[in-house]
């Protein structure tokens, strides 16, 4: 038995988050949880929510709540809609929590002592109104070089121009409008990643197996980007991980916090020490820790493609300037971008379908199919939903939902709710079942790379032999004058049953849960062998017809939901 740790990175908690964000991380790192648990082996699988930072802050004041009351109510949001979709976290924790606390303050020490952190003293904008400095972005104002009115203190989106807060003409603080701003001098850390550049390098040229996506970022960052440059790790907020060194206070850095992106991915790891203190489990080193048996971990990570860099080089140079065994992460899966219908999705436009919306609008079954099976990884891909309609009618409702419902409803009114007796297996029977064994192991082999889009279309091959058998055999032809071979067909068609239900568990949950049910059983082992598998219900087991399990979007759905996520969310 193999030992599975596997995150996704962490949703920001400043709003709901819309189906793109699902199908680059939460999603499919879902979908390998559940394939390695089927599989038999021990799988620990973590996600949280990223609290910290400006959003955080602004998302709270716009709500008109204390910023520590809307992260718990947000994070209580965002665990809820991850149940509805049935992410299967071991854990879903809060980066805000006492142990991320504890663990980012130990790392910073850490660093501390190998002379990795650097004081630096910086000019930055301060806002007298707001009371605070502001971010780059936080600051706008006219663009030096085009004349655009509401250039950003960072870039102009006009004539995309780099720019310095400084370069703005009459600039202005995005919270409350005020003017009234001026350049202060305040102390930060930086995180002195330049000198790592070769163990990095090395570390990134040993993972030959990385996804061309991981490894094409990973490279541009740490050869001609800007990507290994020190790393500014503190910030002049309120809301954050106050700076110290582990336990001690850090002089000079009174009233700092520790920047979004230093403390979210530490979160990876009190995340499993927050699994154990909610009496879930009782030793997360091992999981974690390479001197308390975590060497025997592989340890796979889930994320869009703009969250590569922090995980290739910053995360990587935290853990690897701590000199303590920590586990690095084995392999690195991500994705391009979803687009929907023509254009982007836009939180803050409210475009698109958002999780919430997605599910009351359809069970989590038909979001799951849909976006795995078309999730972006070799490109971008893009939600439509003529597309939607076409997929869930064709493969979830005609292909496998027909599949159930001829064959459980044909048993039940000629040989009852029973599996029939028949007699062995013919020359068609063989042939499928020489077709499924390879068809398995192609499907095992895109599940083990994380090939999901491969995967899926194995899957449903899967199910479309299975049809063509039953089209093949024609069981209810059969019937009239063979009814021996006719119930031999049945009782392959009820175990072909089960066994859709245990390889489409990782892809459709619900609907394999519901499939076993109808089964009346709970053999959900992984096939070693199809005929055996294929035998496991026996002659006069009990099943019952279930209910429907797809049914098919209509064009007026379509077009009402069409309507409906074009513009403003309601
Ligand atoms: O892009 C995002 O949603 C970030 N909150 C991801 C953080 S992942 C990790 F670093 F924790
Ligand atoms: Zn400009």
């Amino acid at each position: 038995m193999a030992r599975h740790l596997i995150t996704s990175a962490i949703p920001y908690i400043n709003g709901i988050k819309h189906l793109g964000n699902l199908v680059g991380s939460q999603l499919p790192a879902d979908l390998f949880a559940r394939y390695q648990r089927g599989r038999g082996h021990e799988v620990m699988f973590l996600c949280a929510t990223d609290e910290h930072g400006t959003p955080a802050e602004l998302a709270a004041a716009k709500a008109g709540k204390p910023v520590a009351e809307y992260c718990a109510e947000m994070h209580e949001t965002q665990a809820e809609i991850a149940r509805g979709f049935r992410l299967s976290f071991d854990h879903f924790g809060r980066s805000s929590s006492p142990q991320n606390h504890r663990l980012t303050q130990h790392f910073a020490a850490r660093l501390d002592q190998a002379g990795l952190i650097e004081e630096r003293v910086e000019t930055q904008i301060y806002s007298k109104a707001d009371g605070r400095y502001l971010p780059d972005r936080y600051i706008e104002g006219t663009c030096p070089n085009c004349g655009f009115e509401s250039a950003r203190g960072d870039q102009c989106d006009n004539c995309t121009k780099q720019l310095d807060p400084i370069d703005l003409i009459e600039p202005r603080s995005v919270i409350s409008g005020s003017t009234d701003l001026e350049p202060r001098e305040t102390k930060h850390l930086y995180l002195k990643q330049s000198g790592m550049r070769g163990q990095l390098q090395d570390w990134i040229d040993s993972k030959g197996d990385w996804p061309v996506l991981t490894t094409s970022i990973a490279k541009k960052w740490l050869n001609d980007g800007d990507g290994l440059q020190d790393r500014g790790i503190t910030r002049d907020l309120d809301w954050g991980i106050p700076v110290k060194k582990g336990e001690e206070d850090w002089p000079g850095m009174e009233g700092k916090v520790f920047y979004v992106w230093f403390d979210a991915p530490i979160e990876y790891i009190a995340c499993a020490q927050e699994w154990v203190d909610a009496g879930k489990g009782d030793d997360w080193e091992r999981w974690w820790r390479t001197d308390r048996g975590a060497d025997d971990v592989r340890y796979t990570q889930f994320m869009g493609k703009d969250n590569v860099p922090f995980h290739t080089l910053s995360f990587p140079a935290t853990i690897l300037g701590s000199g303590e065994p920590w586990k690095l992460v084995d392999y690195i899966k991500s994705f391009n971008y979803l687009n929907y219908d023509g254009g982007q999705f836009s939180t803050s436009r409210g475009r698109g379908v958002f999780m919430d919306q997605a599910l009351e609008v359809l069970p989590a079954d038909y979001w799951r199919w849909w976006l795995l099976s078309h999730a972006p990884e070799s490109s971008d891909a893009e939600f439509t939903w003529e597309n939607f309609q076409q997929s869930v009618n064709k493969d979830l409702a005609d292909v496998l939902g027909n599949f159930v419902s001829r064959v459980t409803k044909f048993c039940r009114s000629k040989f009852g709710e029973e599996v029939p007796a028949g007699g062995a297996h013919g020359e068609r029977e063989t042939a499928l079942i020489a077709d499924l064994e390879r068809r398995l192991r192609a499907y095992e082999g895109h599940m083990d790379a994380i090939e999901v889009r491969k995967a899926a279309m194995e899957l449903r091959g899967i199910w479309v032999a299975g049809n063509e058998y039953l089209q093949d055999a024609a069981p209810w032809a059969t019937f009239k004058t063979e009814p021996e071979t006719a119930a031999m067909q049945i009782r392959l068609a009820l175990n072909l049953i089960r066994l859709y239900a245990v390889l489409s568990a990782p892809f459709i949950p619900d609907a394999s849960a519901q499939l076993m049910q109808a089964m009346k059983t709970e053999d959900d082992a992984w096939p070693g062998d199809v005929a055996q598998a294929l035998s496991a219900l026996q002659a006069g087991h009990g099943f019952a017809v279930p209910e429907v399990s797809f049914r098919k979007i209509t064009d007026e759905e379509r077009e009402g939901w069409q309507v409906r996520f074009a513009g403003k969310r309601d």
